[in-house]
């Protein structure tokens, strides 16, 4: 196959690039805007192989988009602007790309009548949980303007394949966390600042829980989605162990031994979502089974952080200071 991976140049896309360049004979075209998230380093080492190529532009431009798809048996769209705080502070973007934006793309593999469409979602689209699990069936129920534009961009999914027959299927997956995490969501801001000796900032009470899952196991599920799930369907990607916040960020402590009196707890985040967790038996159903449990993934994230400074180091700078400073005030001043 060739696949037009779009945000293929943010953290899970440029994984689930290297997956698909590593395990299989199908190239790839990454059609991205690169925002602040999306960086070419995380692609460098498909730089010059036959199997990839890259086009710079938006997936709301219908002209690149149409340029970009030329040729393509596949679209997985992994564009969108992707956190949850930066939603909360402007969503204005977020509308625009997770909504607008994936109906353009819908519109172009319907003019070409592309074979197959896969929309990257997100767990948070069913809300919070207090006690049990969500399944593909559970009504959808979303908290931040994050998860409302992912949720808006899912039923579009499904509207295309109902009216037109588009042949899409959506996957919702749970937290995820590996080697070329930005460094705005909670792990690899963590041991960044543990690395740094500054602050571990932990919302509330820290007794929200995550459904962590290894970036690669679900490159994995993704992929057995593309190949082997029905179109119309949803698929949970879900992880093998749940976490309080608090949990993980003093095994982040421990991993780069660090003074645990860096953890401070601050202000939460309005709208804040106490649980999610995610059933995976029917992708489990289609052969996938997640290898990571979260203490391996973990580790080994916390010695790619170690082993990759010259990646992260240019980003602990400019826009990312100002962001934070304007994320976490004078609450984390050391
Ligand atoms: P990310 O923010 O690291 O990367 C997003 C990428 O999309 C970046 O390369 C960015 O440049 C690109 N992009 C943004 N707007 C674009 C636009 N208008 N046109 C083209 N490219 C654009 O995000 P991520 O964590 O890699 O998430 C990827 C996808 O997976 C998202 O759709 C997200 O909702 C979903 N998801 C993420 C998680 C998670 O834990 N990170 C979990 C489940 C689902
Ligand atoms: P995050 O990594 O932003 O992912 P999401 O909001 O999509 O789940 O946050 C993971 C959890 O960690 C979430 O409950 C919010 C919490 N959190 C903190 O406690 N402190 C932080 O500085 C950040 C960024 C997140």
């Amino acid at each position: 196959m060739k696949l037009l991976v779009t945000g293929g140049a943010g953290f899970i896309g440029s994984n689930f690039v290297s997956y698909v360049l590593a395990n299989t004979d199908d190239e790839v075209v990454v059609l991205d805007k690169l925002t602040y998230a999306g960086r070419r380093e995380n692609l460098a080492a498909h730089e010059g192989d036959p199997r990839f190529s890259f086009i710079h532009g938006a997936i709301e431009d219908r002209e690149t988009v149409d340029r970009a798809i030329a040729g393509c048996d596949a679209i997985v769209n992994f564009a969108a602007e992707s956190h949850v705080d930066r939603s909360i502070d402007e969503p204005d973007a977020f509308i625009q790309t997770d909504i607008f934006g994936t109906q353009v793309l819908l519109e172009a593999s319907r003019a070409v009548d592309l074979p197959r469409y896969l929309q990257i979602s997100t767990d948070e689209v069913y809300g919070s949980i207090d006690e049990g699990t969500f399944t593909e069936e559970s009504p959808i129920d979303p908290s931040s303007p994050y998860s409302a534009s992912k949720a808006g961009g899912d039923l579009l999914v499904q509207a295309y394949h109902r009216t037109y027959g588009t042949p899409a299927l959506i996957t919702r997956a749970s937290n995820n966390y590996g080697p070329f995490h930005y460094p705005e969501k909670l792990i690899p801001l963590c041991i960044l600042n543990a690395f740094a000796g500054d602050k571990l900032p932990v919302y509330g009470d820290g007794m929200q829980v995550r459904n962590w899952l290894y970036v690669e196991d679900h490159c994995s599920g993704i992929y057995t989605a593309l190949t082997r799930g029905e179109v119309g369907e949803v698929y949970n990607i879900g992880g093998p162990d749940e976490c309080p916040n608090i949990d993980v960020v003093k095994r982040i402590v421990e991993l780069t031994g660090c003074d645990e009196s860096l953890i401070e707890f601050v202000t939460d985040r309005p709208g804040h979502d106490v649980r999610y967790s995610l059933s995976s038996e029917k992708i489990r159903g289609l052969g996938w089974q997640a290898q990571t449990s979260f203490d391996e993934g973990l580790e080994r994230t916390v010695q790619w952080y170690r082993d990759n400074e010259a990646w992260w180091s240019p980003i602990r700078s400019g826009d990312y200071l100002e962001y934070y400073k304007r994320q976490y005030g004078h609450a984390l001043n050391t």
